[in-house]
């Protein structure tokens, strides 16, 4: 293998840049050169590829966001969207691709290898940490750290003024933000989508704390209730309780990348490479007890990932 391309797909998430660090390092310590491809899918389709050195990979390492781009692209998830894009990438004479991402881009990379046999290894690059086959993905502590960080200054105008706040935050269909952001940040509730929602049992926290103490509610998006707005909503009608309401939003997506993801994409992206030149291929490289593992990019979506038991029970005890 003597040419690879590297990309980033779907939600951007900090650490990305570093991974793209690693692998063109990486790459180039073992005689491989490396393109990037701009955009995501939709740029491979374009074929919007640029040459990576050690020059264009300088100062990447503390970089949120991705200098790559990203997208989240309809026409990759077509068969003739694809095909086109393995045909770029054969003009380019790419042997080899890493993808970071979640579990949109990992569906893509598994249709191209079984479609046009052009070997790929994923890394698991997204916020939400809901991939199988990792403890954790790139970007998941940086957002944990920022919404806590956000969630310390609510407390302090919650506390002041013992109001009932209600703050959702990213994750999708997972509830690991939301949890370890919600001990952290010493919740008196925390709503995720693993768990059964009970609204009375709130309510009895909010009794519990009283009016001149504040209550915080982390609410995790995919929560079978609803958002945060579904929440304040039934707080008041059904038990005439005013809460606040902050979503936290994109803010989780950005920032400089923590110590811990910097280390995990200079680590992936390093173990990615070297699973392309093993002979790897529809494989994502993540990290289970400090080992690098290798799952099946299909088992990364199909496989559920659930919340440590502990930390459930965890958030009632401290609650
Ligand atoms: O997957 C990362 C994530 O930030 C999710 O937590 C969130 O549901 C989604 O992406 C938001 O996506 P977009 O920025 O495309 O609205």
């Amino acid at each position: 293998m003597r040419k690879i391309a590297v990309f980033t797909s779907g939600g951007d998430a900090p650490g990305m840049n570093a991974l793209i660090r690693a692998v063109v390092r990486g790459a180039l310590s073992k005689g491989i050169e490396v393109y990037g491809v701009l955009g995501g899918y939709s740029g491979m389709i374009e074929g919007n590829m640029l040459k990576l050195g050690k020059k264009e990979t300088a100062n990447l390492i503390s970089l949120g966001g991705t200098v790559l781009k990203t997208s989240r692209s309809k026409e990759f998830m077509q068969k003739g969207g694809r095909a086109a894009a393995a045909e770029k990438l054969k003009d380019y004479g790419i042997e080899g691709i890493i993808a970071c991402g979640g579990d949109g881009t990992f569906h893509g990379a598994h249709d191209i290898w079984l479609e046009h046999q052009i070997p790929i290894v994923g890394t698991p690059g997204t916020i939400d940490n809901d991939l199988y086959g990792t403890d954790y993905t790139i970007g998941f502590d940086t957002a944990i750290n920022t919404a806590a960080e956000a969630i310390d200054k609510i407390r302090d105008t919650a506390d002041s003024h013992g109001r009932v706040f209600i703050v959702e935050v990213m994750g999708r269909h997972a509830g690991f933000i939301a949890m370890d952001v919600g001990i952290s940040a010493g919740a008196e509730f925390i709503a995720v989508p693993e768990t059964v929602t009970n609204l009375d049992q709130l309510y009895q926290r909010i009794l519990t704390q009283g009016k001149q103490q504040r209550t915080i509610v982390i609410v995790g998006e995919g929560d079978e209730v609803g958002g945060a707005n579904t929440f304040a909503q039934i707080l008041k009608e059904r038990y005439e309780i005013d809460a606040k309401v902050t979503i936290l939003g994109h803010i989780q997506r950005g920032g400089s990348p923590t110590v811990r993801d910097r280390v995990l994409a200079s680590r992936l992206g390093v173990a990615a490479v070297d699973a392309l030149l093993a002979g790897k291929t529809d494989v994502m490289v993540g990290e289970i007890n400090s080992e690098i593992v290798y799952t099946p990019l299909e088992e990364t979506w199909t496989k559920r990932k659930p919340i440590n038991d502990y930390l459930i029970l965890l958030a009632d005890i401290l609650t």
